[in-house]
């Protein structure tokens, strides 16, 4: 870093990669100081108590599930999608829950999530060059030049959907939707009659069994406000500087800044470099800060960035997401894992198993295979299990509805199946059913690293 003070807006003096060409600069400048001006999407109190739980988790006393769309869309905008993205959130979080016996921190990829790097800026369609799709918040993904155009008032659309997705969730999980007593209703009707849906409903009559258990007994599961509701966070890939500088406030209880556009914000495999933009920014605001980590990373750079990012070791601040893909991590990760231990950062370590292991189908559709995606996680709880370091948790991209654009699961999809329901804005989600039978991999996972002392404690 410089020598120059940090402030909401220091990053303008350093190279930001993946960033728009915005052609009307007047326009930019008018939507800028409109976002300053609006109300903060989260409160500080709220990113500080995230901080807290993600730093449980870093102790070993919590893990992380981070999950929801590769890139919200402006188009499939609806109740009925939040609610049901939310609904696999929950099952895979009691999945997770109840099998390991730790508690889990949920944070969507939603209600901000709409910007995405790309490989190259621009692409060629019918013999004419026109600007890649970066995400809703900067242009449309039909493959026409003026639909591609950078447009700044997107902005103002991204901020007013997570504003409402915000207000939904915030509903659901406080109002009623999101208690226990409801484990039952998150299990859609096409999930229900598979092999992870029934799977998921005995679990279901577990819990509906504990709970008449403990009112039994005595305990008037009435008041016991945990019961009935969940702490949801939101989080998104902090990629448009300007959106999150505008979203920046300083927080008048502890004078510190803010990105109130979401509670947890990380920072791409493309956009972290050590004096790029992209860090500038992160490093100065306090809320919980995510970095994702590729396979080529050296042990250097990785300390460069736990320094920048977390100078003093806060439990919580920051969150290594790696994604190196199936076949190499068990090169690569024990490595990076040893470095953080040996330094002492108080790190967080959650593996994203999608973004090192999507390929093109014969047909040309990205996609993943499920087979993989276990694989990694696979990998990644064994690696830190033999290191004696805590695997802290997961980040996936996942839908709640029946799309078909990963590979593989128990209700196999197959390469000609692909067509059928690819709806993705940008890379291949698991489905709700894919995404439980990794809930239940996972907690397998988990299981088998706590040992009976720890879980009966
Ligand atoms: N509040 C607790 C938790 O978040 C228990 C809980 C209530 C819960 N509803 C839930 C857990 C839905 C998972 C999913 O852990
Ligand atoms: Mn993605």
């Amino acid at each position: 870093m410089g020598s120059n003070p940090w402030t909401p807006d220091s990053w303008r003096a350093k190279n930001a990669s993946q960033q728009p060409i915005w052609p009307d600069l007047v326009e930019l400048e008018r939507v800028h100081k409109y976002l300053t001006a609006v109300p903060p999407l989260v409160f500080a109190g709220e990113a500080r108590s995230l901080t807290k739980a993600l730093g449980a988790a870093s102790q070993g006393k919590a893990f992380v599930l981070q999950a929801g769309d590769c890139a919200e869309s402006f188009s499939d905008f609806s109740a009925d999608s939040i609610r049901d993205k939310l609904k696999v959130i929950l099952q895979m979080a009691v999945v997770l829950t109840y099998s390991s016996g730790v508690p889990v921190v949920k944070i969507g990829r939603i209600a901000g999530q709409f910007a995405k790097p790309r490989s190259l800026p621009t692409e060629e369609v019918d013999g004419a060059t026109i600007e890649a799709f970066r995400g809703f918040i900067v242009n449309d993904e039909a493959p026409t030049a003026k639909a591609r155009q950078p447009d700044p008032s997107r902005m103002i659309t991204a901020y007013n959907q997570s504003a409402s997705t915000l207000n939904l969730l915030r509903a659901f999980t406080k109002g009623g939707f999101a208690d226990l007593a409801q484990v039952h209703t998150w299990n859609q009707l096409f999930v229900a009659s598979s092999k992870e849906g029934r799977r998921y409903e005995s679990i279901a009559d577990e819990i509906d069994r504990a709970l008449r258990f403990m009112r039994a007994c005595g305990i008037d599961i009435t008041t016991e406000e945990s019961l009935h509701e969940v702490d949801f966070f939101t989080s998104h890939e902090a990629l448009i500087l300007p959106y999150e500088e505008a979203l920046t406030r300083k927080d008048s209880l502890t004078d510190q800044y803010y990105d109130c556009s979401a509670h947890m914000l990380w920072c791409g495999e493309r956009t972290r470099q050590l004096d790029g933009a992209h860090i500038e920014f992160l490093s100065g605001i306090k809320n919980p800060i995510g970095c994702k980590i590729g396979p080529n990373i050296t042990s250097d750079e990785l300390l460069s960035l736990c320094e920048l990012l977390d100078p003093d070791r806060t439990p919580g601040r920051l969150t290594l997401i790696s994604r190196m893909g199936a076949s190499k991590i068990a090169d690569v990760l024990p490595r990076l894992v040893k470095t953080t231990q040996d330094s002492g950062h108080p790190v967080l370590w959650v593996c994203d198993p999608m973004h090192g292991n999507t390929f093109l189908a014969d047909n040309g559709r990205k996609t993943r295979h499920f087979d993989d995606i276990i694989s990694e996680v696979d990998s990644f709880f064994s690696i830190h299990r033999k290191l004696g370091s805590w695997p802290g948790g997961i980040h996936i991209e996942l839908t709640g509805v029946d799309v078909t654009e990963c590979l593989g699961g128990t209700e196999e999809v197959l390469q000609d199946h692909l067509d059928l329901r690819y709806e993705t804005a940008c890379d291949p989600r698991l489905n709700a059913k894919q995404s439980l039978d990794l809930a239940f991999e996972v907690a397998n996972l988990l299981r088998k690293g706590i040992r009976r002392t720890e879980v009966a404690r």
